[in-house]
C-alpha cells in the first residue's frame, strides 16, 4: 500500500515519527485552510541561493504573488495564445518526433521555450539555456519537500547555477528598464512597468522582481510538462479520448484562446486527478493541536495524500479509471466533495499558476494532436517516479504522423524587449 496506509478506511496515520499522512478532503481542509496558525508551509525552496532558503518570510510570499497576479490571469494568457501556438508550432517544425517517442525530455525543451517566452519576452538559445540551467539545478532543492541543503556538494552546484541565473535575470531587468517604451508583453515588462516610479531604496521591489521571475521560469517549466506527459500517457491509451480531443484541436478556436479548449480542459483535470504532480502536499506544525485524534507537536509534519484522495471511490466512481466526462458539466466529479480535488492545492496558498497550465498543457497536447496520432508500446512501460513530483519517467509513445493543415506564419518577435537577444 503506498505510504503505509495500514486499512483503505484509516484517513489518518503515522508515516514515521514526527510524519503524519492524513487522506481524506476534510483533514486536507483543516491542515490546508490556514487561519488557525495551527500549521505553514514548510521552508523547503526559496530562490537564487540556498542561503537564502531559511529566509523566505510570509510577506516575500505575498509581495510576489502580488506582483505577478495580472498575468497569471486567463485573459492575460488567452492574449498570448497566438504566440504560444507559434512557437510550439515552430518547435516540432524544427524537432520532428521519432517514430518512438521519449516524451519528457522533449516535453521540458518545449515547455522551457515557453516559460522563457512568457516570462521574460525572448526565445533565444542563450535564455532557454538560462532558464535549463535553472532546472536542472533545482529538484534537488525540492525533493519531496525535505531540504536536501545539508548535502555540500549538491548545494555547491545549485549556489553556482542559482548565481548565473540569478545575474543573468537581474542583468534582463535592468536592460528592460532602461528601455523608453516597455511593451507589457511578458512577465518581466510587466513588472517593469508596474514597479514603483519613486525609487527602491531599500531594493526590496529588485528583490522581489527578481525572485517572482526566478520562481515562475522554474515552475513553469516542470510541472506542466509532467502534466502534459501523464495527459499524452492516457491519451495514447484511450483513442476515442484522444480522437475527441484532436476534433478540438482542429477547430481555428483552439489557436486563439487556451480557454476555449473544454474537451481538452476535462482530459487535463481528469489526468491531474489520476496523476497529481503534486502528490504530496506538506505542512509543519507550528503549534500544538489535534489531528484525527492524533497529537501534533511544533516541528511535526503533516503530509496530504493527494493522491489517495482523488482515486477514492468514496468520492470518484471508478477511481482508476480515465473518464474525462466526469468534468462535463452535470458530470460525477461535479458531486465531489469540495477538498477531494488537490492537484494545485487548496487555501491560502493555493497555486497561482493554473491559468498558465491550462495553456500550456491544453496548447502543447492539441497542437501535437494536429500532427500525431499516439500509441503506447508495450515496453518499457512508464515508471511514476514519486520524489518532489509524481514524473512520468520513461515515458515512450509510438507516434503516426498524421497529413497537415496549413501552419500560420511564425511570429516575428520585434522591438525593443529584444533588441539584445540573439
Ligand atoms: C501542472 C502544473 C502545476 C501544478 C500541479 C501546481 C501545483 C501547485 C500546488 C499543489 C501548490 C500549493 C502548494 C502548497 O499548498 O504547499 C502550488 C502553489 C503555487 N503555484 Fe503551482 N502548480 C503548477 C504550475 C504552476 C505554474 C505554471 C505557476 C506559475 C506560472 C505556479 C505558481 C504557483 C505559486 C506562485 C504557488 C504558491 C502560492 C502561495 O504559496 O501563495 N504553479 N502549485
Amino acid at each position: 500500500m503506498p505510504l503505509g496506509r495500514p486499512s483503505p478506511s484509516t484517513d489518518a496515520w503515522w508515516y514515521a515519527p514526527g510524519t503524519l499522512i492524513v487522506a481524506t478532503p476534510d483533514l486536507a481542509r483543516r491542515v490546508l485552510a490556514g487561519g488557525t496558525g495551527a500549521f505553514g508551509v514548510p521552508q523547503v525552496f526559496s530562490p537564487r541561493t540556498s542561503a537564502t532558503v531559511v529566509r523566505e518570510t510570509r510577506s516575500v510570499r505575498t509581495d510576489r504573488n502580488t506582483a505577478a497576479r495580472p498575468t497569471m490571469s486567463g485573459e492575460w494568457i488567452d492574449a498570448r495564445t497566438p504566440q504560444l501556438v507559434e512557437a510550439i508550432d515552430r518547435y516540432l517544425d524544427e524537432h520532428p518526433l521519432p517514430r518512438r517517442w521519449t516524451v519528457l525530455p522533449t516535453l521540458y525543451d518545449l515547455t522551457t521555450a515557453l516559460a522563457t517566452r512568457l516570462c521574460l519576452g525572448v526565445f533565444s538559445p542563450q535564455w532557454q539555456e538560462t532558464a535549463r540551467l535553472l532546472r536542472a539545478a533545482t529538484p534537488g532543492a525540492m525533493a519531496a519537500g525535505a531540504p536536501v541543503f545539508g548535502r555540500a556538494r549538491q548545494r555547491r552546484a545549485f549556489d553556482t547555477q542559482a548565481q548565473r541565473v540569478t545575474e543573468g535575470i537581474g542583468h534582463l531587468l535592468k536592460q528592460r528598464r532602461a528601455c523608453p517604451a516597455p511593451a507589457a508583453d511578458s512577465l518581466l515588462d510587466h513588472l517593469v512597468t508596474t514597479a514603483p516610479r519613486d525609487g527602491d531604496p531599500d531594493g526590496r521591489a529588485e528583490s522581489v522582481h527578481l525572485e517572482t521571475l526566478w520562481l515562475t521560469l522554474y515552475t513553469a517549466q516542470t510541472a506542466p510538462a509532467m502534466a502534459t506527459g501523464w495527459l499524452l500517457h492516457l491519451l495514447a491509451r484511450h483513442p476515442g479520448n484522444q480522437a475527441t480531443l484532436r476534433k478540438e484541436a482542429v477547430h481555428p478556436d483552439s489557436q486563439t484562446a487556451a480557454s476555449r479548449l473544454s474537451r481538452t480542459r476535462q482530459a487535463t483535470d481528469e489526468a491531474l486527478r489520476l496523476y497529481p504532480p503534486t502528490w504530496l502536499l506538506g505542512r509543519t506544525v507550528h503549534r500544538a493541536t489535534e489531528v484525527a485524534g492524533h497529537r501534533l507537536a511544533p516541528g511535526d509534519d503533516v503530509r496530504i495524500a493527494v493522491q489517495l484522495i482523488q482515486r477514492d471511490a468514496r468520492y470518484y466512481p471508478e477511481p482508476d479509471r480515465f473518464l474525462p466526462e466526469r468534468w462535463a458539466p452535470g458530470g460525477t466529479a461535479t458531486d465531489a466533495p469540495k477538498n477531494a480535488y488537490l492537484p494545485f492545492g487548496a487555501g491560502t496558498h493555493f497555486c497561482r499558476g493554473t491559468a498558465w497550465v491550462y495553456a500550456l498543457t491544453g496548447l502543447t497536447v492539441t497542437a501535437l494532436l494536429r500532427r500525431y496520432a499516439f500509441t503506447a508500446p508495450r515496453h518499457p512501460a512508464v515508471r511514476p517516479r514519486r520524489s518532489g513530483h509524481l514524473e512520468p519517467t520513461g515515458l515512450t509513445l509510438l507516434c503516426q504522423p498524421l497529413p497537415r493543415a496549413s501552419t500560420p506564419p511564425h511570429h516575428q518577435v520585434t522591438g525593443c524587449r529584444n533588441a539584445h537577444v540573439s
